[in-house]
């Protein structure tokens, strides 16, 4: 028997294991962050061999993993119990932390698994067994889906804008329910009801695939909203990219004409019994208030067409028709990966005013992607009218030029019945200011409230700078990855474009990965980008691809190359080798494809391309000779896919086909030079972009590097420090000035105020990334309104820099995923203090720096099972302490060196404080 003394003796010894713990640094090692895939806790996924991943928390410095131990279970009591797992994997020893793959046996279809995992690190510790958390598998069996498909019945009117649709069902639950999923999807857009409440929280569901070739279900755990007794469920259907208006061309129904769902309740009772509702031929449908709904054009709304009730039982439906049973759509239906849309954010208005033209002004203080919340009191049948603009033209009217044919307008009619609040279903709007006309009364600040959209990612990265310019520059990059990561990546918000253009994804994916968890994201859309290639290995221009049976869009030098450089990113910065390896076969088809273009000489003469799209050009007279030539550009990414394409195969084990592109990328790097390059180190037309790319794509022979590098640095001094760059050159710009010893020069280009900068539309007012370095001009005109969003985030692509270079954090290619990483902060444009994280599939890695007094201070934090080179430039060894004592011998440092000016220091995980007096740069 345990007596109230052996307890106290007990805790006696435990409070002294701690406290000799706590004194030697030995605080416990725990494992939490635990996910499945991208997610925690996900529900309803198709892995067949999902992938785990954990962060490890140490409080000592240079904590690795050694060995690790997986339980998995069909529920939280096996795991606590023991016996009965379903898998355990043992001690297995091991470092991999991120992405370990499940190897237990075959997983059931719409089962949950629950799991735990604990490690063993370096200093022979082993962790407590994590919390336990859970997976849930979707319908991953082909016979899973027993739903029918159902709509409304065909009508002429099908292919034109109609009223949304509403369809319900009525059943009976037998009795308690233990759980209960909802599996969903639908032709168009669809909103899920049950029982009056609206399921989830997820918009523009099921999302925009290749509808035609995958068609992704959501799943829904409903548990808590059915109750035994009479329960219904219905669903709203809206034509969003499905058939509604889609592209510049002024096209609909892309996909097909007609609206559809499918749906499949399944309810597992207490009793261990299991009923099934699916949409069949017993479902019913009527029109709802939705009148009409479209991407681009807007929504309008009568609220005296609800039908109040309409998704709960004992709704009276006897008028209703009969849906139509559809036939089945020639697609592969796939669990959604990505986060879902969300409502991310909620802006007020800063400022309200009469419009000149009349109607009501609201200013929400920043340009985002979403729609306005309406609260309004007025009598029955009132209308009122939103239209959305980005920005206000120089009367203080809105500019709705550049939306092209996009309506941006929703309509609500007032049902008259207290106070009514409004947001529209199936479109998003590109805006800063709404204005609003027919309100029916004085309007105050709850009038209107921003609503914004967008795919729900994880900020995973913070920047921030003594320079009040930079932080802004940042945010604005920010609000254009917010806005215009809504499913897919678009190119912008506004216009009747909104498309999935890879071009711009491309260039912004490195600095959308430092901003956002963007892993789950761009997995689903390069699964798109895999299916609309053709099979030829030409990647359309946009993805997913709606120019299908038109002409052929697509095969585009910088744009198709989105089909290798984003796997190759996403397996950079989050470790993803089996997105790699999915992928592989899309990135080596795109290469091939180039490469049989290419001439025998090996240089790709394209003909017309996008090219530097919207570099500033030769025909403009400030710009003489801005132009970079579309076969430079097409044989730079050429050579360049080709190179990545190699250091793919080598990462998976293909040896072979590695050195079979490595020597195919030699080749055509040779022939680059003998085509564009000078002995004296001039490149193509002597442009920025010729330098740029040459040199960041490492095209050039070694000896003509630091020439080449002053060629271009003497071009953007000739221009008075300013860029003449498009959307292939910008991005790499900045890092081949610092990458050739011109540091200074990439600082002030970097915070040129003047136009053509960065820094210029800030001047400007601008709180996103415009798509043009002269959106508004400098005599404040603006430019061709046929292309100028303001919201576009390409040039936004320079976020890369600012974090690796001012916050110093980067990738080490000895460690993908950040397993090893470099932080080496600069300091320039007089800028006293940085600091920048990234939540690395690791955990948060850190960097801030202060210069002041010839002193520099820089704190690292670097998380468990990683280590990092830290470069402190400029300085001595015996002139740089960490934490007030001297760096050799500090716990945690594996490595010292003076490399030149510069000390180089190897540390392992844990938080570093290293000062020195340095020399300025
Ligand atoms: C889009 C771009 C895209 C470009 C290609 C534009 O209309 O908005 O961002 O990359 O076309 O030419």
């Amino acid at each position: 028997m345990r007596t109230r003394r052996t307890v106290r003796a007990a805790s006696g010894v435990w409070w002294i294991a701690l406290t000799a713990a706590r004194l030697s640094g030995q605080a416990p090692l725990g494992v939490n962050g635990l996910r499945v895939e991208y997610q925690s806790n996900p529900i309803g996924i198709d892995a067949a061999r999902p992938r785990f991943s954990w962060r490890i928390t140490s409080g000592t410095r240079n904590t690795l993993q050694t060995a690790y131990q997986l339980q998995v279970g069909l529920s939280t009591a096996n795991l606590v119990r023991g016996g009965g797992l379903f898998w355990d994997s043992g001690r297995n020893a091991s470092d991999a932390s991120v992405f370990v793959d499940y190897a237990g046996p075959a997983l059931a279809s719409h089962t949950r698994y629950y799991w735990r995992v604990r490690v063993w690190d370096s200093k022979a510790r082993v962790s407590a067994w994590s919390p336990i958390t859970y997976w849930e598998t979707g319908l991953t069996q082909p016979g899973d889906w027993t739903a029918q498909w159902v709509g409304p019945a065909s009508t002429p009117a099908d292919s034109l804008p109609s009223p949304s649709p509403l369809l319900r069902r009525a059943f009976q639950v037998k009795g308690p329910v233990r759980s209960a999923r909802a599996y969903v999807t639908s032709l168009g857009l669809y909103e899920l009801h049950l029982n009056g409440t609206r399921v989830g929280d997820q918009l523009f569901t099921p999302g925009w695939t290749s509808y035609t070739r995958r068609l992704q279900y959501q799943t829904y755990d409903v548990t808590a909203l059915l109750h035994p007794g009479a329960n219904a469920i219905g669903a709203m259907l809206g034509d969003g990219w499905y058939r509604g208006y889609l592209g510049f061309f002024g096209q609909r129904n892309i996909y097909g004409r007609r609206l559809g769902l499918r749906l499949q309740l399944d309810i597992r009772y207490q009793d261990g019994s299991i009923d099934r509702i699916t949409t069949d031929g017993a479902w019913k449908t009527a029109s709802g208030p939705v009148l009409s709904s479209d991407i681009y054009g807007g929504e309008s709304y009568d609220a005296r067409s609800e039908r109040t009730g309409w998704a709960g039982p004992g709704f009276d439906d006897h008028d209703w028709s009969p849906v139509s049973v559809l036939e089945q759509p020639a697609t592969t239906l796939v669990a959604a990966m990505s986060p879902p849309v969300r409502r991310v954010r909620t802006l007020r208005p800063i400022e309200i005013r009469r419009l000149p033209s009349g109607g009501t002004l609201f200013d929400l203080g920043q340009n985002f992607t979403g729609w306005a919340r309406l609260v309004v009191r007025g009598t029955a049948g009132t209308t009122i009218t939103l239209r959305y603009a980005e920005v206000l033209d120089r009367t203080g009217d809105l500019y709705t030029a550049n939306l092209r044919r996009a309506g941006q307008t929703d309509r609500y009619t007032l049902k008259g019945e207290g106070e009514e609040r409004y947001e529209p279903h199936f479109t998003f709007h590109g805006f800063r200011y709404v204005a609003a006309a027919g309100l029916p009364g004085p309007a105050d600040s709850s009038t209107i409230t921003g609503i914004a959209v967008s795919s729900d990612l994880a900020q995973t990265g913070t920047f921030e700078t003594s320079d009040s310019l930079l932080n802004r520059l940042q945010r604005n990059i920010v609000w254009g990855e917010r806005s215009n990561f809504l499913d897919v990546p678009t190119d912008c918000p506004q216009r009747d474009e909104r498309l999935g253009w890879t071009g711009d994804a491309q260039v912004f994916s490195r600095t959308a990965a430092f901003n956002m968890d963007v892993a789950g994201f761009f997995a689903k859309w390069l699964a798109d980008l895999a299916a609309d290639q053709d099979t030829s290995g030409i990647v359309p221009w946009v993805i997913p691809n709606l120019f299908r049976d038109s002409v052929h869009f697509g095969g585009t030098a910088g744009w198709s190359d989105a089909a290798v450089i984003i796997p190759w990113t996403l397996y950079q910065v989050y470790g993803d080798r089996r997105l790699l390896e999915r992928q592989y076969p899309s990135m080596r088809a795109w290469v091939d494809y180039m490469h049989r273009r290419a001439g025998t000489d090996l240089i790709w003469r394209p003909g017309w391309q996008f090219g530097d799209w919207l570099a500033l050009h030769s025909d403009d007279p400030s710009y003489p000779g801005a132009t970079t030539s579309t076969d430079l550009i097409a044989t730079a990414y050429l050579a360049h896919s080709t190179d990545l394409v190699a250091r793919a195969a080598a990462v998976l084990g293909k040896a072979d086909e590695a050195a079979r592109y490595q020597s195919r990328f030699r080749a055509i790097r040779d022939a680059f030079d003998r085509e564009f390059v000078s002995g004296a180190g001039r490149v193509g037309e002597n442009t920025q972009t010729a330098y740029a790319l040459a040199i960041a794509f490492g095209l050039l022979p070694d000896s003509i590097v630091a020439a080449a590098g002053n060629r271009l640095a003497d071009d953007v001094r000739a221009r008075g420090v300013h860029l003449t760059t498009g959307f292939l050159g910008t991005p790499v710009l900045l890092h081949t000035l610092s990458g050739t010893d011109h540091l200074p020069l990439a600082f002030a280009l970097l915070t040129q105020r003047s136009y053509p900068s960065w820094l210029y539309p800030i001047t400007r007012g601008a709180t996103t990334m415009w798509e043009r370095w002269d959106g508004i001009r400098p005599d404040s005109s603006f430019e061709d309104p046929g292309m100028n969003s303001f919201n576009h985030y390409a040039f936004g692509a320079v976020g890369d820099w600012m974090y690796r270079n001012i916050g110093g954090i980067d990738l080490d290619s000895a460690g993908a995923g950040y397993k090893r990483s470099r932080i080496a902060p600069r300091v320039g444009a007089g800028l006293t203090s940085a600091r920048a994280s990234l939540e690395t599939p690791y955990g948060t890695l850190a960097s801030a720096w202060s210069a002041a007094g010839g002193q520099f201070v820089l704190d690292v934090t670097m998380p468990v099972n990683t280590s990092a080179t830290v470069i402190l430039w400029g300085t001595q060894v015996d002139r740089v302490q960490e934490s007030g004592r001297s760096l050799n011998g500090a716990a945690g440092i594996r490595d010292v060196q003076q490399r030149g000016n510069d000390v180089v220091v190897v540390v392992g995980s844990g938080q570093y404080h290293f000062s020195t007096t340095r020399a300025p740069e």
